[in-house]
């Protein structure tokens, strides 16, 4: 089964953080994942909630700090203390750790509490300069990010995440101009994802981390699996 290591490899590590990410490009793994907020002075940083309060010794919302303010908190010691001195990385870091493995490289928008105006171009023009168009997935539960990324990179492949139901699934995906689809597995019901893979949606499924459901995904067609585990 293809993994896509979730959030860096976020079992053993402090997700979306250096270390998570160069552990999981040691990972003989298809794939990682990790999602992207604007900072106050317009800076792409890898961290998954709009606020660091759960994953750092630090509060507030990513919005409203500078990326030099984001530096000052840890964001490793929270998971253990021996992970302490682990800070927000930007895109570019975690971009520099993947351009020279072999892994897809899947950049999740997490634009669907904030709009973060401007966030799609930003995010292209890291894209262009690393030249890593054709490994990277762009993904976001706010489908009309995905269409300004579309607008301003149609090379670059793109997935709808969905994080429940919607009817006329395929239509609705094909409007969008996406081949494929994330989505959680305990709400990937088999009519539904054998019906997507039947009119060429290409499905992947979050979060599975355990073997036996895994396995049941890849029966179905489903291309990959996000995983905190990753050794699945
Ligand atoms: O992209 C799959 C998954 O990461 C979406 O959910 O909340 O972990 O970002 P979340
Ligand atoms: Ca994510």
């Amino acid at each position: 089964m293809n993994i896509i290591a979730h959030r860096g490899f976020s079992a053993n590590y402090p997700e979306n953080t250096i270390i998570a990410f160069q552990e999981a490009a040691k990972l003989d793994v298809w794939g990682v994942e990790f999602d992207v907020h604007l900072t106050k002075d317009n800076q792409l940083v890898v961290i998954h909630d709009e606020k660091i309060n759960r994953t750092s010794n630090g509060k507030g919302f990513v919005k409203d700090m500078t990326l030099q303010e984001l530096r000052a908190f840890d964001f490793g010691a929270s998971f253990a203390s021996e992970f302490a001195g682990q800070t927000i990385p930007t895109l570019t870091e975690v971009l520099n750790i993947f351009k020279p493995t072999h892994h897809i490289i899947n950049i999740e928008i997490k634009s669907d509490i904030f709009e973060y105006p401007g966030i799609e171009a930003l995010i292209a023009n890291e894209i262009h300069a690393f030249d890593l168009e054709k490994r990277v997935i762009i993904s976001s539960f706010n489908h009309e990010s995905i269409a300004r990324f579309q607008q301003i990179m149609p090379n670059v492949k793109t997935a709808l995440l969905f994080a429940s139901l919607v009817v006329n699934l395929e239509e609705y995906v094909k409007n969008f101009k996406s081949d494929a689809i994330h989505i959680p597995y305990y709400y990937g019901m088999r009519s539904i994802i054998q019906r997507a893979i039947k009119n060429g949606v290409i499905v992947r499924a979050y979060t599975v981390n355990d073997e036996k459901m895994a396995s049941q995904m890849e029966a179905l067609g489903v291309e990959a699996v996000f995983s905190d585990v990753v050794k699945i």
